[in-house]
């Protein structure tokens, strides 16, 4: 049956090993029998980068070598329909094996599977102690079972999942998931999802020096979130229409419930701490159809000590130190940034506001009712108190916090006071230095005793990344002075403070204004209009920077430039999955324009009302309830979260 090549190599390596080694990509097969062994060479010769050794029956699903960096290989389960072959599992995500040697086999004395590196030593193996398992096979639900003569299974690969769980895999009591360390990297990473000693499922950020719960929200009670810790059986699973349920009471629908056009769906909890579930269409891309984390910012960790998040452009994370302090790994934001200027116990200090930043947590003797000098005396007297929180007027609440983390800006009026030394020269932390993006590329870190990882290209270009990122830093820095300076010099009334402010945080958050020309330019003199909303005409652009935005005329404003641009600056502060993002605006003469997210097919009434002659556009119902529950949270967040 075979081809006449692959009977020559067969013939040959037949010499050398055992006959099974010799099967080639073309041979798809689901179940490996007893003493079946593979070795790396042999699958990852003839594509590229990796090989597969078995493929579910319906070919949904590949087993096999990976390379992960340089000679790094790991023993993964993958989507075969999606472009980019998503791994679903991986046996050894921390201990990537040699590209040359490595053997993986179903032992023929009946312990289960191993996977050895290239000098023999066991990397990972399905440990069952039993002796009678006789085959592995991997089912068209992407499981991989080792089971004896009978088909009693011993062992499975749903037990013992990695980031990610299928339809029908369930989380329970014993599995949890651990993301990624990075995009694109096996090894584990810090965030977990499990079901806590309250039988209530979490989201974790269990670091190296601190871990803390992020979701469900971790200041409301589990009865104000909506879950219940009373029934301990520990159970919740995604099913394939797109439902997840879970004994705490945890229901979410993905927004394409029941879509027959979906091939295939996962959970996975990414390696930026966010849960997502994704949807693979027909083209073999994923869609994200919910995720647990719609402001990045609030999951814990992403900037480390000391670290601002803000949003950046498309709403993604970046982080930023403060004046007075420096980034502590330029390579890994997530280790956050460091004080320049230590506070020693018992020396003078001061305590410089930090307006609109919020750090989360390690709050120590909370207390109402007191004054900004009985809270600042308390922090005064603990060497362990970093800075305090005060929110003034009403009940004067006071926060004094033992650490900095998981910082943000904040809408929540109150004001940080950071603890600096009074012999330094005087710095203003209110000041951002923005700087790298939060969930870029980590170092790989993971080696086995002799498989080392030798990824040097790969650091070569995020040095580079670093390097624009640094540039870019330089730049918003030398953008803010001149800002401030501005306004300082020209503005001296009360009002100026607010501007000021505002003038700060719309370099903060890439939100800009731009000129009547760069926009008349972008939209090829207003030629393209796409449509026409109640406000005025709209156009399609593509500005400077290369992405497509929506420009639209606002033809009813007239308001003076100032107020209209303090209008807009507090719209620019306001982030949420389910809201166009508005970018900038340009404000000259009489013109009065709004610059946002480009959004793809054209506006909703279009395929609301239509009369059923385009039928590419109609929405079924289970679409427009997603898309009604869709706009409900992006006002629920406008009226009650978003407290600009
Ligand atoms: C395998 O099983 C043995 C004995 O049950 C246990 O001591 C060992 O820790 C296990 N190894 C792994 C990798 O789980
Ligand atoms: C507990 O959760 C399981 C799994 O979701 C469910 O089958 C069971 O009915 C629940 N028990 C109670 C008492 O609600
Ligand atoms: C999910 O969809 C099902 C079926 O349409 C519905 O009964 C359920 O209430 C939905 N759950 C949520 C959380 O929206
Ligand atoms: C909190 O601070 C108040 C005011 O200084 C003090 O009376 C109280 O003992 C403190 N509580 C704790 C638990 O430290
Ligand atoms: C990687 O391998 C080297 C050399 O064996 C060893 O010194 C180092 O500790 C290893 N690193 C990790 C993270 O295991």
């Amino acid at each position: 049956m075979r081809a006449p090549g692959v009977l020559l190599a067969t013939a040959f390596l037949v010499l050398a090993t055992l006959p099974w080694t010799a099967l080639s990509d073309g041979d798809h097969r689901s179940i490996m029998w007893r003493g079946d062994s593979f070795a790396v060479e042999d699958t990852a010769a003839s594509s590229s980068s990796s090989g597969h050794v078995l493929v579910s029956p319906s070919g949904n699903f590949a087993c096999g070598f990976r390379e992960v960096a340089t000679n790094a290989y790991t023993l993964a389960i993958w989507i075969t329909a999606s472009a980019d072959a998503t791994v679903a599992w991986t046996a050894n995500r921390d201990a990537p094996v040699n590209g040359r040697g490595s053997r993986f086999e179903l032992r023929n004395d009946g312990s289960g599977l191993q996977l050895q590196d290239f000098d023999r030593s066991v990397v990972w193996s399905t440990n069952s102690s039993a002796t009678r398992a006789d085959r592995a096979e991997l089912l068209d639900n992407g499981n991989l079972v080792v089971s004896d003569a009978s088909g009693h299974a011993l062992w499975q690969s749903f037990d013992w999942p990695t980031d990610t769980l299928l339809p029908g895999q369930p989380i329970t009591r014993y599995r949890r998931l651990v993301s990624a360390s990075a995009r694109g990297l096996p090894s584990s990473g810090f965030y977990i999802f499990y079901f806590d000693s309250n039988n209530i499922l979490n989201l974790m950020y269990d670091g190296p020096e601190i871990s803390s719960n992020y979701w469900p929200d971790p200041f409301n009670k589990w009865w104000v979130n909506l879950r219940t810790a009373y029934n301990s059986s520990r159970y919740g699973s995604l099913d394939s229409a797109g439902r997840f349920t879970a004994s705490d009471n945890l229901q979410f629908n993905a927004s394409d419930l029941g879509d027959p056009a979906v091939v295939m769906r996962r959970l996975t909890l990414d390696y930026d701490g966010n849960l997502r579930v994704y949807s693979l269409g027909g083209a073999g891309t994923w869609d994200v159809t919910w995720e647990a984390m719609s402001r990045p910012c609030d999951i814990h960790g992403i900037c480390g000590r000391y670290g601002v998040c803000t949003y950046g452009l498309g709403g993604a994370p970046v982080c930023s130190c403060a004046e007075g302090f420096v980034v502590a790994d330029a390579s890994d934001w997530s280790k956050g940034c460091r004080r320049e200027f230590d506070v020693r116990c018992g020396e003078e200090v001061d305590f410089s506001p930090m307006p609109v930043a919020d750090f989360w947590g390690f709050d120590y003797n909370y207390t109402e009712g007191l004054t900004y000098e009985t809270c600042r005396q308390i922090c005064l007297d603990d060497c362990n108190c970093e800075a305090f929180g005060y929110k003034r007027g009403g009940v004067g609440m006071c926060y004094p916090k033992i650490a900095l983390w998981s910082g943000r800006i904040s809408d929540f009026r109150q004001v940080i006071y950071l603890k600096v030394p009074r012999r330094v020269h005087k710095f203003d932390p209110s000041v951002l230095r923005l700087g790298g993006h939060a969930c870029a590329v980590r170092e790989v870190s993971a080696n086995t005793s002799a498989s080392y990882l030798r990824g040097a290209m790969m650091r070569g270009r995020i040095n580079f990344v670093y390097f624009y990122f640094f540039l870019a830093g330089l730049f918003v820095m030398e953008a803010i002075f001149i800002a401030v300076g501005y306004l300082f010099v020209f503005r001296a009334d009360p009002a100026a403070r607010r501007i000021r402010d505002e003038g700060y945080s719309l370099v903060l958050s890439h939100f800009r204004r731009f000129t009547h020309d760069e926009l008349s330019s972008a939209t090829c003199e207003f030629s393209d209009e796409v449509a026409r909303s109640a406000s005025g005409a709209v156009y399609k652009g593509v500005p400077g920077d290369g992405r497509s935005v929506t420009v639209t005329k606002l033809e009813e404003v007239t308001q003076a430039d100032e107020v209209f641009r303090s209008d807009l600056s507090v719209i620019g502060r306001i982030n949420h999955m389910n809201l166009v993002r508005i970018w900038g605006f340009c404000s000259e003469n009489s013109h009065r324009l709004l610059v946002s997210e480009h959004v793809e097919n054209g506006s909703f009434d279009k395929a609301l009302f239509l009369d059923g002659e385009d039928s590419a556009v109609a929405l079924g119902w289970q679409s427009r309830f997603g898309i009604a529950v869709g706009v409900a949270k992006g006002l629920a967040y406008l009226h009650h979260e978003c407290l600009e």
